[in-house]
């Protein structure tokens, strides 16, 4: 089904929710990498503006809980964990379950006041990831995104797991991942040049996912591309699919191939946009790519590519992407009057996701 460009409703709505700062809760969000949640160590995170503190237990299975004692509000994550599952608070020794109750309390009687509980998230590990579930409405495995794509992968076809916070609202991040016209002009050159521009652009609903797919026929392939398939010909069909999963996570679909061939027989990756508010105004971003249709030979090759691939998204991201999506946040909180946005044929899938998820908060909210 293709989307019809600009309605002033949706425009309006899309405004409303992002001063508002509303966000989906009852949803899955990632926390951290696996990677990054070693056994023994606690670490503090602040997700939908709360402070969480995230751990790994003797069973290695993973835990959450608030971070902020019931006595004092010492940040539980500066803690230690003690026993088999507890987290014993820095300050005054208290010391808490999984369950966030408390079931120790060293001072005087030792008694346990009622009121000496946190609250306690629940998290699940899938697709090297760990996410967790904000809301009070009961957790429901089967909503988290499909990122299948990250499992049973060999390391060497997929990319180190990065990340890094952006000093930008959310919605500010999913707009530049669903309107990849702009590779064209801030990653001119290394994914993206000026003859992608005039690429056939589609947008279609799936279920409750947004997925913008770009088609360049018969253009250059972009420094990626020719790095990852070493006899690429000089002219290639380009494409890429990005397919918004609410409420904030993306999987984009990005190759090369023989012109009029079909995709699956070109080389790309898949690349993985896991986007986790921590404020209004500063997002966690964490992501990675996987390889398909590798034709580089080797284990040396791919490595030296692996590297490459890595290396270079996080520039885009950290060097390109972030100051330009960090000044424009700058721009709209400081100006005088709201700001409205000219919208273009390029922005159907921004139009289109931000109605979807306003939705959802609004069903959420009413609920
Ligand atoms: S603040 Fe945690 S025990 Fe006092
Ligand atoms: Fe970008």
């Amino acid at each position: 089904m293709n989307i019809q460009v600009g309605r002033d409703a949706e425009l309006a709505e899309s405004k409303r929710s992002m001063a508002s700062g509303n966000y989906l809760s009852n949803a899955w969000y990632v926390a951290a990498w696996s990677d990054d949640v070693k056994e023994g160590q606690l670490l503090g995170r602040i997700i939908l503006k709360e402070p969480v503190v995230i751990y790994r237990m003797e069973d290695g299975k993973i835990a959450a809980l608030a971070d902020r004692c019931a006595h004092r509000f010492a940040p539980l994550s500066m803690g230690k964990i003690v026993g088999r599952n507890r987290i014993q608070c820095p300050y005054h020794g208290l010391e808490y379950d999984t369950s966030g109750a408390c079931m120790l309390q060293p001072h005087g009687t030792k008694n346990i006041p009622s009121r000496a509980r946190v609250k306690s998230y629940p998290v699940i590990e899938k697709h090297k990831a760990i996410w967790i579930w904000m809301g009070d409405q009961p957790a429901d495995e089967s909503k988290v995104p499909n990122f299948s794509v990250l499992d049973n992968v060999p390391e060497l076809y997929s990319t180190k797991r990065d990340g890094f916070t952006i000093k930008a609202n959310v919605e500010l991040i999913i707009d530049n991942l669903l309107d990849l016209s702009h590779t064209s002009y801030l990653h001119e050159g290394i994914l993206g040049n000026a003859e992608t521009v005039e690429s056939d652009i589609g947008v279609d609903l799936d279920g409750s996912d947004v997925v913008v797919s770009r088609y360049a026929k018969s253009a250059k392939p972009p420094g990626m591309n020719k790095l990852m398939w070493p006899d690429v010909p000089d002219k290639v069909d380009k494409f890429t699919e990005m397919r918004w999963m609410a409420p904030s996570t993306l999987r984009l679909i990005s190759g090369v191939c023989l012109p009029g061939s079909t995709k699956d027989s070109g080389s790309g990756y898949h690349a993985i946009h896991l986007l986790t508010p921590e404020t209004d105004r500063t997002t966690h971003y964490f992501f990675t790519a996987v390889r398909f249709g590798v034709f580089s030979k080797g284990e040396e090759l791919n490595r030296q590519i692996q590297q490459k691939i890595a290396e270079t998204r996080r520039f885009a991201f950290e060097e390109q992407d972030a100051p330009v999506i960090e000044a424009q946040q700058r721009i709209i909180d400081d100006a005088v009057q709201p700001v409205n946005p000219v919208i273009l044929a390029i922005d159907v899938g921004v139009v289109r996701y931000k109605q979807v998820l306003n939705r959802m908060i609004a069903a959420e909210q009413a609920s």
